[in-house]
């Protein structure tokens, strides 16, 4: 869709905020954030200018996984508060003109929930089809080589029944069958239960591992597999993932959201670029945004980067929205990987590419990965898999808010420790600095979201070599100039051939706002800044 066609819609024009509920705001004393908690913090969520608001898992589990080992779909886990209190949350953000996107995890449940307790109880039980059974193999060994995420075989062993079942994160999370129409006509009832309250979409939770080859064939060891991987990497899940019949099912899932009015969908895919976008389906008939994850595994480099830019561009089918992510509840925060400087210009690389951006909470006060020490490790991956340092806890850790006891996230020990420096690193500390970070997130959104050109115009990558990623965001009657010096070091960008002239609109050294620039720019190492052109950019 090019600018000035189509009317554009919030998901496309908006920006997505990620809260992890456990370690947003702790509201009754238990050191657990919940939903009470978020509806204080909502003064927050607005001054930043974001449109919609993604909370990870919220509803009944023993959780194993924190709350993606779902045991009731339709039913809130009372460490978060009550159905009234969800409703109450939803009305707070809509009132504030917000959107509100739930997490749905269709691919496995808890072991608890009851729908795999039936299923588990007997063979001839009508909810045996319901999850993925098999007989081992005939010296009893499990029936194929797939791997769980989350380490050791996919298969456990079930006495009481004498089969295998399949899971591809933890034993208590078993992979539902989705090959039942049963299985898609419950979860298509639990869209709509959510839907029907008025939820604004979902992030649907690992959508590529869906279904599973229906001859369940060995995964093909993977030759390029080091030892510091996780044991997952050893084999490539050719077989387990991203099989065609997947695409049904999300069409289906399509369908049920198409039923009501500007609902969306968000995939997580962890897929390369060519196979990712089929994820968008054919006739823009599967999710709104599969999710990319291009920024957090390719090197921090202007080629790389550029060059990823242009091939994912350069892929998306007819129609299909792009959208970006710098950080998320899986993943190293951007901060650590990047440094505190360069993160600024990470902020504005995330905020200035065409497509809808996702924040991930705390980035926008430069929250760090927090060193949780090794007897304190809650995240199973970094249980199961010890000395890999694949534990996720040090990118969930409470929200920094202030200086005071726990950083006023909770008036209780929280349940993953802070940082030392959280006294000096906080919202509070941040919100009238105008050189901090969460001064330039503020700045960046509302140009974004006050320029046409930033969130709806058309991306154009700009010649330019060395540390620099520059580039050009326009509409027809406004452009900007963005460059980015991804290094360290200061360097000069003046594009052959190329003469233009602007105003710098915003910069991580705002002292240079409202300079005026024509043809050539040096950049501070770790600058990154917006230029309002005004002058011939061809
Ligand atoms: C997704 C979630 C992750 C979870 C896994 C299993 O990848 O983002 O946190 O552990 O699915 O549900």
């Amino acid at each position: 869709m090019k600018e000035g066609q189509n009317k554009y819609l919030w998901w496309q024009e908006g920006i997505i905020y990620q809260i992890y509920p456990r370690s947003y705001q702790d509201s009754n004393g238990d050191g657990v954030g919940d939903l009470q908690g978020i509806i204080q913090r909502l003064d927050h969520i607005q001054s930043l200018g974001i449109t919609a608001i993604w909370v990870s898992p919220i509803f009944s589990s023993p959780m194993a996984d924190f709350g993606y080992d779902i045991s009731d779909y339709c039913d809130i886990h009372p460490l978060f508060g009550t159905m009234d209190d969800f409703d109450e949350l939803l009305s707070a953000v809509h009132d504030r003109g917000m959107k509100l996107i739930l997490d749905l995890v269709p691919n496995h449940t808890s072991n608890e929930h009851p729908w795999f307790k039936e299923s588990r109880s007997s063979r001839d039980n009508p909810k045996r089809d319901w999850y993925i059974w098999k007989d081992g193999k005939e010296d009893g060994s499990v029936p194929n080589n797939w791997l769980s995420v989350f380490g050791g075989s996919a298969w456990e062993w079930d006495e009481t029944t004498q089969q295998y079942y399949y899971h591809a994160f933890l034993k208590e999370q078993p992979d539902l069958n989705w090959r039942n129409p049963e299985v898609q006509q419950a979860m298509m009832d639990v869209m709509r239960f959510w839907l029907d309250k008025g939820v604004d979409g979902f992030r649907v939770d690992v959508m590529w591992h869906m279904i599973k080859d229906d001859q369940f064939r060995d995964n093909p060891i993977n030759p390029d597999y080091q030892e510091h991987q996780s044991t997952f990497e050893k084999l490539i899940p050719a077989y387990s993932t991203d099989q065609p019949e997947v695409h049904d099912i999300v069409h289906m899932m399509r369908k049920v959201l198409d039923e009501y009015e500007e609902r969306m969908m968000i995939g997580e895919i962890y897929l390369p670029i060519h196979k990712l976008m089929t994820y968008y389906g054919t006739d823009k008939n599967g999710a709104h945004l599969p999710f990319n994850f291009l920024l957090l595994s390719i090197g921090w480099d202007a080629r790389e980067i550029s060059s990823n830019i242009d091939q994912y561009e350069g892929a998306l089918p007819e129609g299909g929205w792009p959208n970006w992510v710098l950080g998320n509840h899986d993943q190293p925060r951007i901060t650590g990987r990047v440094g505190h400087d360069q993160a600024k210009v990470a902020a504005m690389l995330l905020l200035t590419l065409r497509g809808t951006p996702t924040i991930y909470y705390g980035d926008e006060i430069g929250m760090r990965d927090v060193p949780i020490p090794e007897e304190e490790i809650q995240d199973p991956q970094g249980l199961n898999m010890p000395g890999l340092n694949l534990s996720r806890d040090p990118q969930r850790t409470p929200m920094q808010w202030d200086n005071s006891e726990n950083a006023g996230f909770s008036n209780a020990k929280p349940w993953l420790r802070l940082p030392e420096n959280y006294r000096r690193v906080n919202v509070e500390a941040q919100q009238d600095d105008p050189y901090s970070m969460l001064a330039l997130h503020k700045k960046l959104i509302k140009l974004r979201q006050q320029e046409p050109a930033l969130h709806v115009g058309d991306y154009r990558p700009v010649l330019s070599s060395g540390a620099v990623l520059a580039y050009m965001r326009y509409t027809s009657d406004q452009r900007f100039l963005i460059l980015l010096n991804l290094s360290h070091k200061a360097c000069h960008f003046s594009p052959e051939h190329l003469p233009f002239e602007g105003t710098i609109e915003v910069d991580t050294l705002p002292e240079r706002e409202g300079v005026t620039v024509h043809d050539q720019v040096s950049l501070s190492g770790d600058e990154g800044m917006i230029i309002r052109l005004t002058g011939r950019m061809d």
